[in-house]
């Protein structure tokens, strides 16, 4: 692509990242693969998978709450669970304004998935700190921190035009039982604090299916020590015990 075609398209990001991946795929078909010199046919191997294309294709809300490695670990989670057929719903603790539910959204779109998409937040930030949550971090995580309204993530949605997910608002442990679906495939927990996480566990755990898999954002960060104290806590008498592996800060726990 000339410099002059770069700047224009540049203008328009959502057609310059789908110009970008048609010329690499274009890329493909002109050269033979061994040619291709190898930061190339890296780039090309990653556009085939489908994570990685919506990563490419979609630009991500910037809420500084999840990088684009983490949506990633996060889908390919997901992604896994799809292709096992694993029975249930998907869930997403500590919503926010959406971030990763619009890329979860996109993939069950891809997958053309009829699996139900719910998601829960107080829509109040983080609830009380406790002692279990204190870091010897200089930056210190508060009590109301991450507030945001409720009509952000509905908006949000509409932007992207993606069907909204069911939205649950509360607190996770005061949310009832019936407002969790009775099977689970894939769950995301990004409630930040010790309490929030263990209620997570507590509403969710005896719902996953088998081969379902929970993933916990800020899992082992000095930031929120509370996230890998309830981890522990909560799965000290279940078989998934000392199994959570560590991704980029996101705990991965396969039901068994
Ligand atoms: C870090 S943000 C979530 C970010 C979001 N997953 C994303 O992809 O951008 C944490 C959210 O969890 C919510 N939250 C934390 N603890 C909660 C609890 N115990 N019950 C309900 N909501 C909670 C907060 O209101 C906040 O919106």
């Amino acid at each position: 692509m000339n410099q002059k075609y770069i700047t224009f398209l540049k203008k328009y990001p959502r057609i310059f990242r789908i110009a970008k991946a048609t010329y690499t795929y274009g890329y493909l078909k002109l050269k033979r693969l061994e040619k291709i010199p190898k930061r190339i046919a890296f780039k090309i191997t990653r556009n085939e998978d489908i994570v990685e294309k919506l990563l490419l294709d979609y630009p991500m809300i910037l809420s500084g709450m999840v990088s684009e490695n983490h949506i990633r670990v996060i889908l390919t989670n997901l992604k896994k669970v799809l292709d096992e057929n694993v029975e249930g719903d998907i869930v997403e603790l500590g919503c926010n304004v959406g971030t990763t539910s619009l890329f979860i959204r996109r993939f069950l779109n891809y997958y053309k998935s009829e699996k139900r998409f719910h998601v829960y937040d107080s829509f109040e930030g983080l609830p009380e700190k406790e002692a279990k949550d204190q870091s010897n971090t200089e930056y210190q995580f508060k009590e109301g921190e991450c507030k945001k309204e409720k009509e952000e993530i509905i908006n949000n949605f509409k932007r992207a035009k993606l069907k909204l997910p069911e939205i649950h608002v509360g607190w996770f442990g005061k949310i009832p039982d019936e407002e969790y679906p009775r099977k689970i495939a894939f769950a995301f927990f990004d409630g930040d604090f010790y309490s929030s996480i263990l209620d997570s566990f507590d509403k969710v755990y005896s719902r996953m299916a088998p081969n379902s898999r929970i993933t916990i954002h800020d899992y082992q960060s000095k930031f929120l020590p509370g996230v890998e104290k309830a981890c522990a806590e909560f799965l000290e008498d279940k078989p998934e015990k000392g199994t959570i592996t560590n991704n980029d800060h996101i705990g991965i726990m396969i039901k068994k």
